[in-house]
């Protein structure tokens, strides 16, 4: 497929919802690359499965000489790099899997994008992207009078997960710095929206209320994210990937700074509006305190100045006008609910919260 681009971890949360975004309103063609690990799921992209523009191909970005014959192949003119374990809870009880997918399978990765860009010659040399996709958690935790992030911000990761990505965000910039692969990082705030695994804070809240189970909140509940709807990320990525200049690091955040309270209270009045009532009356009577997360973040938030400034982006989705429409997607989509809900999901419940607080 001439003029494609390749991009890793395709068929998870963000990834799924930037190929769909990008076969509905480009004309070049996609290569999805993913392991299909637990959070990796076909049926986010059974939509476009016949698109001749998409092409699936599974596979380990820890697997250099895959890597290889799939970039050769394909001859991609960018990289969108999405592929990783994402999960911060799951990283303080594995830590081996994110060191090896997101440190390693980005060095991977990186080592693969450079000799192949080396051969390239003329303007499929000078267009040549490789986007790396990371996150805020790399800054650390804010105080609540803090300036938000920006792209200066110090590096303080505080979690195998994020210590994980801060170090892949070092190896990218390191190759663009060593060997001038044209690199371009995005560091984005939590996102939400439709196909993202119910081991999330928002999935796991709507799932939990829409069933009448408990709804479990870490510590004091008073941690600050800063949502984005994933259609506003995906435009970002999008705009980076197209003008972005080389070597730039971007943050994108939706200037919605919410405590998990909040966040967990509005998702239960939303339902509350459109399905019966549960047993318990209304669903915040559901809210469970559990145990914090060790070494639980208190607060994230991100200024996107530069983005705005210099690609000209700014989120669509209020946080109002996006829970409502994520709400009323996992409302009909029962049958995506029920594929994703696998035997390995049933065990990360059972061991994380224990039988009773889910
Ligand atoms: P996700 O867990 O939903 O999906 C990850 C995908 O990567 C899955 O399809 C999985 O099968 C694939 N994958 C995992 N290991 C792989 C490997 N070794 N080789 C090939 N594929 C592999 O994650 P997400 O929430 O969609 O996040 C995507 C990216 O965006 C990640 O890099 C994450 O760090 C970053 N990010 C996420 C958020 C968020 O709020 N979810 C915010 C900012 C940045
Ligand atoms: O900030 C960007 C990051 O956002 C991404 O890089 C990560 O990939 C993504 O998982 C997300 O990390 P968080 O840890 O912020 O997301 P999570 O949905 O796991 O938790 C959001 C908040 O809700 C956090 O303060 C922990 C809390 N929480 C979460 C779960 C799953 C609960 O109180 N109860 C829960 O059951």
């Amino acid at each position: 497929m001439r003029n494609a681009i390749l991009v890793t971890g395709g068929a998870g949360f963000i990834g799924s919802n930037f190929i769909l975004k990008w076969l509905a309103e480009e004309t070049s063609p996609i290569v999805n690359l993913d392991k299909l690990t637990y959070a990796g799921n076909p049926a986010n992209l059974a939509s476009v499965a016949h698109d001749p523009r998409y092409r699936f191909v599974q596979g380990d970005i820890c697997d250099q000489d895959f890597l290889d014959s799939i970039v050769h192949a394909h001859r991609p003119r960018a990289i969108v790099h999405f592929a990783a374990e994402s999960h911060v809870d799951r990283s303080i009880h594995a830590p081996d899997d994110f060191v090896a997918t997101n440190v390693v399978g980005t060095v991977n990765l990186l080592q693969v994008a450079k000799r192949y860009w080396s051969e390239l010659v003329g303007t499929e040399r000078s267009a040549f992207r490789f986007l790396h996709v990371s996150t805020d958690e790399v800054y650390g935790s804010l105080a609540p009078g803090d300036n938000p992030f920006s792209e200066l911000s110090r590096y303080d990761p505080r979690s195998p997960y994020s210590a994980s990505k801060a170090s892949a965000d070092h190896f990218v910039r390191a190759w663009h710095h060593t060997y001038a692969l044209p690199i371009l990082v995005t560091n984005c705030s939590n996102n939400y929206g439709p196909f993202q695994f119910p081991e999330k804070l928002i999935p796991l809240t709507i799932l939990n209320a829409k069933e009448g189970r408990p709804i479990p909140v870490y510590g004091d509940g008073m941690q600050v994210r800063d949502w984005l709807h994933v259609s506003d990320h995906c435009a970002a990525i999008m705009a980076v990937l197209e003008a972005g200049t080389v070597g730039e690091t971007y943050n994108i955040g939706g200037l919605n700074e919410k405590t998990n309270l909040d966040v967990i209270g509005a998702v239960c009045d939303l339902l509350d509006e459109r399905l019966p009532a549960v047993a318990q009356g209304r669903r915040r009577n559901l809210i469970t305190f559990v145990k914090d997360r060790p070494g639980h973040d208190r607060r994230y938030a991100i200024d996107p100045a530069k983005i705005q400034r210099e690609l000209n982006w700014t989120p669509r989705e209020t946080f109002e006008t996006g829970i409502a429409k994520t709400v009323d997607w996992y409302i009909r989509s029962d049958a995506w609910v029920e594929s994703v809900v696998t035997g390995d999901y049933r065990r990360w419940l059972t061991q994380h919260y224990g039988g009773a607080e889910t």
